[in-house]
């Protein structure tokens, strides 16, 4: 995977400081892709990408009934940078790719994001998943978020092998949570500790 960087805008990156919007990543083919921030232009093939993968019905819950583009299109608007974040991928013009994450919002739990991830499925498998995980996750450190957390179907195994192979680990499982395909599904509650970076609430 690849790092070269740049920036084409600010966004609130936790107390006192912007991050970059958007990053260039290499995939396993040494093909750039792009990973930005979503805006709310980005709605409509957000939704459209999520009812895709929903489809297919055995990696992630969502069914028919997602939000409609108008919806999202008015929580990428509204949202709080400082709780909320939506990525998106790109290949060329397209978007293959969206990870959206969502923080506590208590003194209790402020320190842990959970995050979804879905790739097109003519992206998966190239290791175009890693860019949007390694940005999320330089989102968090820069919330003075220190666990990033998911839950993934235990039918996925190539999510969790994805999972486990940038560091993420089994914390939980959850038995019978979800029917899929005629059979009970575990829910598998996977995180991952992030280094901690020092904070003026936290010192
Ligand atoms: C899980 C996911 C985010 C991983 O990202 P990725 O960029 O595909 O990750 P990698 O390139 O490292 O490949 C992950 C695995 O998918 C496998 N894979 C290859 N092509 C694939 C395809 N067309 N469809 C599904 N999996 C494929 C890879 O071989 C690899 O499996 P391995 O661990 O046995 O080698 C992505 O595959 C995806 O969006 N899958 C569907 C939605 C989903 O499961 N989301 C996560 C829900 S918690």
């Amino acid at each position: 995977m690849g790092t070269e960087n740049y920036s084409v805008g600010l966004y609130p990156g936790g107390i006192g400081c912007t991050m970059r919007t958007e990053f260039t990543y290499t995939d396993v083919g040494n093909m750039p892709y792009v990973v930005r921030f979503a805006d709310p232009s980005d709605a409509a093939s957000i939704v459209s990408l999520i009812r895709a993968v929903g489809s297919e019905d055995i990696y992630i819950a969502n069914e028919d009934d997602y939000y409609s583009a108008d919806q999202q299109q008015r929580i990428l608007s509204q949202m709080n940078p400082d709780v909320q974040m939506v990525l998106v991928a790109l290949s060329g013009q397209k978007i293959i790719g969206t990870l959206e994450a969502v923080r506590g919002t208590f003194r209790k739990n402020q320190h842990v994001a959970t995050f979804g991830m879905a790739l097109a499925a003519e992206s998966r498998g190239q290791g175009r998943g890693a860019g949007l995980l390694r940005t999320m996750e330089m989102w968090a450190q820069q919330h003075q978020i220190h666990k990033v957390a998911l839950s993934v179907f235990e039918s996925n195994g190539a999510a969790i092998r994805f999972y486990l192979r940038h560091g993420y680990a089994v914390e939980a499982s959850r038995p019978q949570q979800f029917y899929i395909s005629g059979h009970m599904v575990a829910e598998v509650f996977m995180a991952k500790y992030l280094a901690a970076v020092s904070s003026p609430e936290r010192q």
